[in-house]
């Protein structure tokens, strides 16, 4: 089958690779000359493990492809995917729907052929509705299916996730769509992939339903947290007593600086703005949303806190600025209004991540970036875990400790036991436990 993927940033790009690597012809289109001459030279924009080989692999064997040109990637295809991005919008929150628009009418102009128009943006109900009248405007002649097949991939996990989803949702109720979809992906369904099929304005919602459900769990821990560190009792425990009930899970109950990364903020945000537009507001969302901003300057007052109440003139050692870690995307990530807080209180920010750093400095100008974690804590007045990198989890302690100015962690992600750091002689304070304070 041949497949047309409009769009080569992270969904477009883990996503055709990994249809090239099922056996389809794949092209990847990007209206970005300098992400697809990288992508000609074999050079992968972003980080994401696996990805590189997967790529590499898959032009090698002659099944994918990358192109600045879009008329001639659609006019062969039977599937077109959009995977642009959907920003929120300056203002209002709403997602920007200009560039999937803009891609549709692209892709109406191009189009020969029955073609499944598929949108793996993650977009508001309806959407699809629009995208049919923007095709059927441009081409009254069009044999053209809209259809929503929205993606859950991970970063960090997005090639696993992708080949061993825990559902795939595709939103159609045509048949010839239906039948071009399964072909799509015939060997995911083979391997006992559970394919659910909706109608295409559940499918949508679907999407969004998922991410403001795993937003509110992750805040909802974060509160608890915040009544731990009141009560003496311990968060990691409380996560544990009740993710072990089947009915609530453990995933997404890690307490830490409150959630960000490229979906999160802008599909809670999004989907609180659908809706208003509905006339239902949502007010779980709102106060998960509300909760999770209020998160980040309590987040940096946690610093400030454990620093005797100023920070003033003092180096501050951040390690991790990805929102998450086995990525170097550093969208929304709660590094950045941390530091920021943290530069207008004065103090002097030296970070390191082990991938993130390229992409932090273009959104964090005015930091100090050390090559490893321990040139970072050299002479720092605290050190702050801000993203759980494997490699922050073994740190040789003693070494740590010596490095720094004065013995002083805060831990937003609880990589370290408060008992163990006692016995080092740090003054820690992580999130949702016990702090150890001078004695
Ligand atoms: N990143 C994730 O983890 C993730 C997961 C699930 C869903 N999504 C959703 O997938 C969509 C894409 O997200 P992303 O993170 O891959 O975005 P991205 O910003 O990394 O990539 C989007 C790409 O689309 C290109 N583009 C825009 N308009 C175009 C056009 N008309 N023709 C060709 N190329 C065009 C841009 O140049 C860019 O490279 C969003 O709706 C997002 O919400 C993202």
């Amino acid at each position: 089958m041949r497949i047309a993927m409009i769009g080569t940033g992270y969904v477009g790009l883990v996503t055709g690779a990994c249809f090239a690597d099922f056996g389809h012809t794949v092209t990847c289109v990007d209206m970005d000359p300098a992400k697809v001459d990288a992508l000609k030279a074999g050079r992968i924009p972003i980080y994401e493990p696996g990805l590189d080989d997967l790529v590499a692999r898959n032009t090698r064997e002659g099944r994918l492809f990358f192109s600045t040109d879009l008329p001639p990637a659609v006019k062969d295809a039977s599937a077109v995917f959009v995977a642009v991005g959907t920003p929120s919008r300056r203002g209002d929150g709403h997602a920007d729907l200009s560039y999937v628009y803009g891609a549709a009418r692209e892709i109406a102009a191009a189009a020969d052929g029955f073609t499944v128009v598929v949108t793996k943006s993650t977009v508001p109900v309806g959407t699809g509705d629009e995208v049919e009248r923007i095709l059927r405007e441009a081409r009254p002649d069009g044999d053209i299916e809209v259809v929503s097949n929205p993606e859950f991939l991970r970063e960090g996990a997005a090639i696993e996730d992708f080949k061993r989803p825990d559902r795939i949702v595709i939103g159609t109720e045509n048949e010839r769509a239906t039948a071009v979809m399964a072909e799509v992906y015939r060997p995911l369904h083979l391997n006992q992939g559970p394919i659910l099929f909706t109608s295409r304005r559940t499918s949508e919602l679907i999407k969004y339903a998922s991410n403001a459900f795993l937003a509110t769990k992750i805040t909802f821990i974060n509160e608890m947290a915040d009544l731990c560190e009141r009560s003496g009792a311990n968060v990691q425990d409380v996560a544990r007593g009740i993710g072990l009930d089947n009915r609530i899970g453990s995933k997404f109950l890690h307490a830490g600086p409150g959630y960000g990364g490229s979906c999160f903020p802008k599909d809670t945000l999004a989907l609180m703005r659908t809706g208003q537009d509905h006339g239902v507001p949502l007010r779980l969302i709102e106060a998960v949303v509300s909760v999770n901003d209020a998160r980040k300057t309590a987040m940096s007052r946690k610093i400030v806190a454990a620093l005797d109440g100023t920070v003033a003139g003092k180096t501050i050692a951040i390690l991790g600025l990805t929102f998450k870690p086995n990525t170097d995307d550093m969208r929304e990530s709660p590094a950045i209004p941390i530091i920021y807080t943290l530069l207008d209180k004065g103090a002097f920010i030296r970070a390191y991540d082990p991938k993130g750093m390229q992409e932090a400095r273009k959104v964090l100008p005015d930091v100090d970036y050390a090559s490893s974690a321990y040139e970072c804590l050299e002479g720092a007045h605290a050190a702050v875990f801000v993203t759980e990198w494997d490699e922050f989890r073994a740190l040789d302690l003693r070494r740590a400790k010596a490095l720094l100015a004065q013995p002083v962690i805060v831990d937003l992600r609880n990589i370290y036991r408060p008992e163990d750091m006692a016995a080092h002689g740090f003054l820690y304070d992580s999130v949702g436990r016990n702090r150890i304070e001078r004695t």
